[in-house]
């Protein structure tokens, strides 16, 4: 480990894009990294003689411990991100030049699962707000698969607020564990997945779910028209299934997001802190 700060070195695995200005980053570490999941790690980037460090949310399950998973996307004129789509940086990352170096330490965060809590999960992302939910839910489907016959029963929605479908990270491993519940109505680890586009022009082709992850929280208006009955039946199940005495709600992402599910939700007898955690990526 690199004595300066606990900050341990690192390199470029894999940039996965997905869209232009979003991605999935894997970065292998020359020294173990213990976290928990929904805990972030600071990046320190050093290029060109200076250093820019960031926080970023943890994607993947702690059960990898010498390589980290971030989804990022790209901020316009962001001293940080711009160097993380800067094809020098990225080359020097991989094959670790001395001139441009990466260091990550942490972690940092009390955006957790609470171990004694038993009550079921919604998790509302808006953007790359979905990180710490995926190292979340990797960890307890690795949970469930270890010892599925005694894992306490839970279910954990998953709301996804993006602004066209390619913005959706993470859609087909999510898929596929909203399939296998569907599968399985006994599974105990049960895996709602509703994404939710805010901007359907873009992708005149999308049939699901539209509007900022936040509408979900939304009383029905009557007005709706009937190629809208989707969004009706979710905002209806949601309306009448969720409560703070079943469900705990964590948010993550746009502070526009997070104080919108608040407002619906405290609304609803949800309470800040005991009932609805947050996690704010900027002011
Ligand atoms: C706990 C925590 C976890 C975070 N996790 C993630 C993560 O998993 N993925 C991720 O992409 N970002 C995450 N962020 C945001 C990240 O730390 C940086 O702020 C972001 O990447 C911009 O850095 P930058 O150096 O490129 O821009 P800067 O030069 O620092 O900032 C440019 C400006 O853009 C604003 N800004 C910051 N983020 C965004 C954004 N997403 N969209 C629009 N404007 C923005 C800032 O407020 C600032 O005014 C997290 C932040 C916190 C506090
Ligand atoms: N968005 C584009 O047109 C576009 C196109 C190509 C590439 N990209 C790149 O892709 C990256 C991700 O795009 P993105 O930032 O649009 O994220 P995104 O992951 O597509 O979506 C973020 C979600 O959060 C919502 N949101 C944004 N600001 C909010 C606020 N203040 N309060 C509540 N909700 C809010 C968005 O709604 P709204 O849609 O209503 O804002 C959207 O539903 C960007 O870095 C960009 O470089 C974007």
């Amino acid at each position: 480990m690199n004595s300066k700060e606990g900050r341990i070195p690192a390199h470029l695995q894999l940039k996965q894009d997905l869209d232009e200005g979003l991605a999935v980053f894997r970065f292998e570490l020359e020294d173990r990294f213990l976290f928990q999941p929904g805990q972030y790690a600071t990046l320190w980037l050093t290029h060109r003689g200076k250093t820019t460090p960031r926080p970023y949310s943890i994607a993947s399950s702690p059960s990898e411990t010498r390589v980290l998973e971030f989804y990022i996307n790209l901020v316009d004129s962001g001293h940080l991100t711009s160097s993380f789509w800067n094809p020098e940086v990225l080359r020097s990352l991989q094959h670790r030049n001395n001139d441009t170096q990466l260091f990550i330490s942490g972690p940092k965060g009390r955006f957790l699962l609470d171990p004694r809590e038993s009550r079921d999960l919604v998790f509302v992302a808006s953007g790359t707000g979905l990180a710490p939910f995926m190292s979340m839910v990797r960890k307890l489907n690795e949970d469930y698969l270890e010892a599925s016959g005694t894992f306490c029963r839970r279910s954990v929605f998953i709301i996804h607020g993006a602004s066209c479908p390619q913005h959706l990270g993470y859609r087909s491993e999510l898929e596929h564990l909203a399939a296998e519940t569907l599968a399985d109505p006994s599974r105990r680890l049960a895996v709602t997945y509703l994404p939710t586009i805010s901007r359907p022009r873009m992708d005149p082709s999308w049939t699901g779910l539209i509007g900022r992850a936040e509408t979900l929280f939304d009383s029905c208006p009557a007005s709706l028209s009937q190629g809208q009955n989707l969004q009706a039946a979710v905002r209806g199940m949601l309306n009448s299934i969720l409560r703070p005495e079943t469900h705990e709600v964590y948010i993550c992402g746009y502070p526009g997001t997070i104080d919108n599910v608040v407002r619906l939700l405290s609304a609803r007898g949800f309470k800040p802190d005991r009932d609805l955690k947050r996690e704010k990526y900027f002011p």
